[in-house]
């Protein structure tokens, strides 16, 4: 097997970005944080003041706005029509809104199509809620990386605090965490479920290094068995 795609999906905080960002850097794949496009297009609504939000107005604003992602050290950074965005799509604002608005299938179909195009080329991993089931089925690797509300819930706070950032308790991301991570799974449209080919990560226990370790083990069983 020459390229191939990773797809990595699982609940907030479980450790996705940080694993695929790893897991990209170690085999030079590109990586792609889907869950920055749905908070980019929820950035550019607030922005524009277009509330109450509406599927149809929220769909032309996701159509007609350009969407970067630039490969950076420490992550990627998100540019919204030549702005730079990165931190502001991370505030508490932009995701008590985001799962609301990725709920709509009109913004999905916009987003996945755009993902859809970044994976065809292979050599990408990708990390979000659908990208195993429906951005890229075909993906040769899928993980479905969790880790118990409790374990997420602590791994945020101490993200914050070490970023200087005490505006939200211990117990408000609890309550964020398990509120987005029933809109994400009960939605109609691409609810979050595991692939029935994703192996099943649960990382409550596991390191940022063994995640890391296990994924690339995987990938290399793969590459091996598909000589
Ligand atoms: O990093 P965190 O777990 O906080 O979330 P994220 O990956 O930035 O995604 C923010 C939100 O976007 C999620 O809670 C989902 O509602 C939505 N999302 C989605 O519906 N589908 C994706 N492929 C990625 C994100
Ligand atoms: O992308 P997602 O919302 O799934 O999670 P993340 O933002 O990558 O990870 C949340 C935090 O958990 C980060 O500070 C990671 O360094 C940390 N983490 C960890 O401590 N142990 C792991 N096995 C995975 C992530």
């Amino acid at each position: 097997m020459e390229t191939y795609n990773i797809a990595i999906d699982g609940p907030a905080g479980a450790g996705k970005s940080t694993i695929a960002r790893l897991v990209a850097r170690a085999l030079g794949f590109i990586y792609v944080d889907t869950g920055a496009m749905y908070r980019a297009v929820t950035w550019k609504v607030l922005q524009e003041d277009r509330l109450p939000i509406q599927e149809s107005v929220v769909a032309d604003v996701a159509r007609g706005m350009n969407i970067e992602l630039i490969p950076h050290a420490e992550g990627q950074h998100v540019l919204v029509d030549g702005v730079d965005v990165t931190k502001l799509i991370r505030s508490t604002t932009i995701t008590n809104h985001v799962s609301e608005i990725a709920a709509m299938g009109e913004v999905r179909s916009i987003l996945v199509a755009r993902q859809k195009q970044m994976a065809a080329g292979k050599g990408v991993v990708m990390d979000g809620r659908d990208i195993g089931t429906k951005v890229i089925p075909d993906a040769e690797v899928k993980i479905y990386l969790t880790a118990s509300v409790s374990q997420r819930a602590e791994r945020r706070f101490k993200e914050m605090q070490s970023s200087g950032d005490d505006s939200v308790t211990l117990e408000q991301l609890q309550q964020d965490i398990k509120r987005r991570d029933q809109m994400d799974q009960e939605r109609e449209i691409s609810p979050l479920v595991r692939a029935h080919d994703a192996l099943l990560l649960d990382s409550t226990l596991m390191t940022v290094p063994e995640v890391v370790d296990t994924i690339l083990g995987l990938c290399r069983d793969k590459v091996r068995g598909g000589e």
